[in-house]
């Protein structure tokens, strides 16, 4: 049996919620990183003995739209798979739905379905920090209940999880990262770590916004600090999202 995390994790609190629910699985696992657009997903193949953690963040409520086309392309092959959405202390609305729907579809098999929090990637003060200690015990406290679950071989015909469908509509946000033009030394760092390649790796200054997904790779990867936000259109942003996010949630899991 092998312990398998495919993530979509731009700025890495998903992966960080991945890894703690595998570490409660298995010792060691393999990862598969859906950001890289190196990586061919078609050649990538799973078995009725594996066990995959398919993780991927809270975008408006949805799947991120790369990463949907992405594990699309995967193929389940029977594994048991662990459900992650992972989101910023908002909302995960129809994400694990959308999420289950597209693995079914391409032959995982859902055992179970975790809403996870981590830092927001774009108002970094809401859900700072997280996951965190708190946070991690939790994980590891749904890692105990799954591994019994699957120890006992009792898997659900179809994993209900929160959700309505037609999902909700999202079609983006309007905040794109810029390029400090004095600080960027052209090192092409954010270029080839953009996971929908919307940085000319020639021009790393400039940013293709149609193709762009906001997802905040780029700022997180300089190492100059040279990717910026709009600071009015992200205090605007902040002021709503502080507003609507409320108290500290709960990690949840759904079995
Ligand atoms: C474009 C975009 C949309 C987001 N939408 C939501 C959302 O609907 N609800 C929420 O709670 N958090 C939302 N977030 C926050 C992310 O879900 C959260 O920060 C997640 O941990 C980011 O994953 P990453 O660190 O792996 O990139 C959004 C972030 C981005 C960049």
């Amino acid at each position: 049996m092998t312990v398998f995390t495919i993530t979509f994790s731009p700025t890495g609190g998903t992966k960080k919620c991945a890894d703690l629910l595998a570490t409660g699985l298995a010792p060691t696992h393999t990862h598969i990183d859906l950001t890289d657009r190196t990586i061919n997903p078609s050649s990538i193949a799973f078995s009725a003995d594996d066990i995959c953690i398919v993780a991927v963040p809270a975008y408006g409520g949805r799947v991120p739209g790369t990463a949907i086309s992405r594990l699309r392309q995967l193929r389940g092959g029977g594994a048991r798979t662990l459900l992650m959405a992972v989101y910023g202390n908002r909302a995960f609305e129809d994400t694990l739905l959308e999420l289950r729907d597209t693995l079914d579809a391409v032959g995982f098999r859902p055992v179970a379905a975790i809403a996870a929090l981590a830092e927001h990637s774009i108002v970094r003060q809401i859900a700072a920090g997280q996951p965190d200690q708190i946070d991690a015990t939790q994980l590891a406290d749904f890692s105990a209940t799954i591994r019994e679950r699957l120890e006992s071989g009792e898997i659900p015909q179809s994993l209900a999880v929160p959700g309505h469908f037609p999902y909700r509509e999202f079609g983006g946000i309007p905040l794109k990262p810029q390029t400090n033009l004095s600080t960027c030394n052209g090192c092409g760092k954010c270029a080839s770590l953009c996971p929908v390649g919307a940085i000319p790796l020639d021009k790393p200054t400039e940013t293709d916004v149609a193709v762009c997904i906001s997802c905040m790779r780029c700022i997180g990867v300089c190492p100059n600090t040279a990717r910026f936000l709009n600071p009015d259109m992200l205090a605007g942003l902040s002021q709503k999202l502080l507003a609507a996010c409320g108290g500290r949630k709960q990690n949840e899991l759904f079995l």
